[in-house]
This record gives structure tokens, sequence and C-alpha cells, in this order.
């Protein structure tokens, strides 16, 4: 596949490090019930598997979360959020999964709008984070995979809004860059 220049997440793979998240999101939650924030668009397959692999009670709800406008370049304008979420956060424990943390910019103002709600708790879980690239002091509490800071997509991720259906994430091909 020529916009894809090497795949650095297998499907086995992903299958894998979402296994485990999984177990350890399942055990730190012992006895309490979740409330999961996914993060669109990009964070909809790792929602949807990760959720598969919880022993504890969840509920989901969603809010939208965007700051690259077109391609991988950002907007420069911020991040901008739509706020859909149906459910109220608060004294529920919250735990927002992203696909992936770069900046951290997005989180940052997620994190913001969202503590002032009183959650019990809230934690971030994140499938990939990019630690070199970070801008600002957020910290994922549970991570699927640190990655180098290329742009990767598939599994969720987009390129234009497009592939995020491939099951494996990969590096894209520079030329498109
Ligand atoms: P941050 O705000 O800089 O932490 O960027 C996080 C957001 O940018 C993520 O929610 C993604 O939607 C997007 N993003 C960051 N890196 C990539 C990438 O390599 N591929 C696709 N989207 C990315
Ligand atoms: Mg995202």
């Amino acid at each position: 596949m020529d916009i894809i220049e090497k795949i650095i997440i297998s499907e086995e793979e992903i299958a894998e490090i979402v296994k485990r998240l999984g177990k350890e999101i399942s055990k730190d939650y012992e006895g309490k019930n979740i409330l999961l924030i996914c993060l669109l668009k990009g964070s909809i397959l790792f929602l949807t598997d990760l959720m598969r692999q919880l022993t504890v009670p969840c509920k989901v709800d969603f809010m939208l979360a965007s700051s690259y406008k077109g391609g991988t370049k950002k907007s420069g304008v911020g991040v901008e959020i739509k706020d859909g979420l149906s459910i109220d956060i608060k004294d529920q424990d919250v735990l927002i999964v992203e696909d992936i943390l770069e900046s951290g910019y997005t989180l940052k103002h997620i994190v913001n709008i969202l503590s002032k709600r009183s959650p019990k708790s809230l934690k971030i879980c994140t499938l990939l984070d990019k630690p070199k690239l970070r801008a600002t002091d957020i910290e994922a509490d549970y991570v699927g995979k640190i990655i180098p800071n290329d742009f990767v997509l598939g599994y969720g991720l987009d390129y234009d809004e497009y592939y995020r259906n491939l099951p494996f994430i990969g590096i894209i091909n520079p030329k498109y860059l």
C-alpha cells in the first residue's frame, strides 16, 4: 500500500496491547463502575476493542475533538471540541479513551472541561504516545505503546479522514507529507 511506508504495529500486536490494557484497567477499577469517554473520531476502534476486554461494568459516552485540519497539518487555531456528552459525569469514575497523545493540547482541553464537572475520578488511557512531542504537562495513566514522532495512520487514525479502517498502524509514506 503506497500510503504506508512501514507497518509499526500489526493487527496481532494491537490485540495484545488492548488485552493488556483491559486487564490493567479492570484490576485497578475492581469494585467500581467506569464511564468511558471516547474521543471521536480516532478512538472508535480502540474503544470498541478495549471495552470488550473490561471485566468491570462500564458505560460509554462520546466527545468530538479535532486538532488537525486536513492531511497531517495542525489547524493552528487550537483544539476544536464538540461536547456531545449525554451522561452526567458528576461523581463518576471517568476514563478518557484517546487514540494518540502528542503535544497534549487536546487532552489538556478535555481534562479542563471535564474536571470542572466534579467527576469522582478522571484518568486517561491512550493507545499511542509520542512523549518527545509533548508541549503540556499532560500524561496518560494507561499507555498502549510509545512510538517515535512519525505521523501514523490506521486503526482509527486518519490522514485527511481516510485510512481509519486499516486494521494495523503504519507510518505514512513521507511523499504524502
Ligand atoms: P495533541 O493534541 O498534540 O496531543 O494531538 C493529539 C491528536 O492529534 C490526536 O487525538 C489525534 O487525533 C491527532 N494526531 C496526533 N498524532 C497523529 C498521528 O500520527 N496520526 C493521526 N492523528 C494524529
Ligand atoms: Mg484523537
